[in-house]
């Protein structure tokens, strides 16, 4: 009998998968005419209803398996682009936007620490600054750079590892610097920060089981705070060999990591914050797509995602900086969410946050979540993926399963955030 209801979730969850993938194609098909980005015209509770995610799309190196709308660092252009942002931010200010929540995404944010310090400090003289997360990587930690970090008020800093792994490194091609590297520069951060958090990728061609189990070992032997698992996705850059290999990316291994980490990280006392992301008590995850229902997203190939409206910036550098000189948004493309396709947009971010609050969805679309996704939801009920608590939450079985059924969608959100597709 429990055989048969664990196929039942299987074959469920890989139906739901299907689904997801099939819906998140529909959300790249963009119109290149859109309408301007409007922050409601009636009073809402909250003049920061929506966040603010800032790309910043500059490298030291580039790696080939990286999806992201990446460059390498041209300080000169990239001082320019810093002064762009700000001139987009202001866009946004003048149109009735507010934002206290902000997210610098990259690229590697901090690439170009003044330029860095001095947005911030623009951000603070026009806008009520709460919470900022940063993602970086490793090779710029340092005493100084977490000195300034700090002192900017970085609630969340977000360090990218994908391995400790030094031969998986090199297959990579990722030249940030060695495994031993990460964990000092880990450590170094560790308690300096609200949340110190470390970005792991799987399921690379050459990745096998035990080489990823011995990084969840050595992230647990470290004792901090946070981990965020990517399942690798196809990078679109296919110049060279190796871009050419993570280009195609086999996804029937998935589940097998997904397994270790699930099994490693309850075991290590780590619990989910989202499919992806695992913390040990309640920390600062860096979904501002599930903190947030809407948010703006500034720099060249960032997302916004207001009210059902997807806005796709530009991607190209040369012509971010032209339209901003011109005094125009860099919006590229758009796509307006069917009222179908909001609700279950909206059901499947909440879910991939492990639950979904009655009351908020009520708020949000004025009416009940069982009427408006009954199928959905009794879908997902009957096969065991979610269970009636006070809220609608993600079952074991539903996050054991959940890299499969909220993969689709939920990859092209998270990543969507700067990435190319
Ligand atoms: C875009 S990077 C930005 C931060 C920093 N530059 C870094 O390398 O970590 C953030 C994270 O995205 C993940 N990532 C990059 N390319 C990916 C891909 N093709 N598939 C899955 N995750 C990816 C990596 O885990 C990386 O740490
Ligand atoms: S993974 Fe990070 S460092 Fe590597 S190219 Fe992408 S954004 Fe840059």
């Amino acid at each position: 009998m429990a055989m048969t209801n664990d196929k039942l979730t299987t074959t469920a969850a890989r139906f739901a998968g299907y689904i997801t993938r099939r819906e998140g194609r529909k959300f790249l098909q963009l119109s290149d005419k859109f309408p301007e980005p409007m922050a409601p015209q009636e009073k809402t509770e909250r003049d920061d209803w929506a966040s603010l995610y800032i790309h910043i799309p500059f490298c030291r190196t580039l790696c080939p398996f990286c999806c992201f709308n990446r460059y390498l660092l041209d300080e000169v252009k990239a001082r320019r682009y810093f002064a762009n942002l700000k001139k987009e931010v202001e866009f946004y200010i003048q149109r009735g936007f507010r934002f206290s929540d902000f997210y610098f995404g990259g690229g590697t944010p901090t690439v170009l620490m003044d330029e860095l310090l001095e947005f911030i400090n623009f951000l603070k003289k026009n806008l009520n600054v709460k919470r900022i997360s940063m993602e970086t990587t490793h090779r710029e930690i340092n005493p100084e750079a977490i000195a300034a970090l700090k002192k900017a008020g970085i609630n969340r800093l977000s360090i990218g590892v994908q391995s400790f792994d030094n031969d998986l490194l090199k297959a990579m091609g990722r030249l940030v610097g060695s495994g031993e590297e990460a964990k000092e520069k880990l450590k170094m951060a560790q308690g300096q920060f609200d949340t110190v958090n470390a970005d792991f990728t799987f399921n690379f061609p050459t990745q096998t089981i035990t080489q990823f189990g011995k990084d969840i070992a050595a992230f647990k032997e470290l004792g901090l705070d946070q981990a965020t698992f990517y399942p690798l996705t196809p990078s679109p850059h296919k110049k060279s060999k190796l871009e050419r290999q993570f280009s195609k990316v086999d996804n029937s291994r998935e589940k097998d990591f997904y397994d270790v980490i699930l099994r490693e990280l309850y075991e290590g006392g780590y619990k989910a914050s989202t499919a992806w992301c695992f913390s040990r008590s309640d920390r600062l995850i860096d979904e501002y797509i599930i903190d947030y229902d809407d948010y703006v997203g500034v720099g060249a190939g960032s997302v916004g995602f207001l009210n059902g409206d997807f806005f796709v910036n530009t991607f190209s550098l040369e012509k971010y900086d032209e339209l901003i000189s011109s005094g125009k948004l860099p919006i590229m493309s758009w796509r307006r969410l069917s009222e179908r396709e909001h609700l279950r947009y909206y059901m499947l971010t909440k879910l991939f946050g492990m639950s979904l609050d009655p009351q908020k969805f009520r708020q949000r679309f004025g009416d009940d979540a069982n009427r408006k996704l009954w199928w959905e939801l009794m879908f997902f009920r009957i096969s065991g993926l979610v269970k009636d608590n006070v809220q609608i939450e993600v079952t074991p079985e539903g996050y054991a399963h959940n890299v499969c059924y909220a993969e689709g969608i939920l990859r092209r959100s998270k990543h969507f955030k700067g990435a190319v597709y």
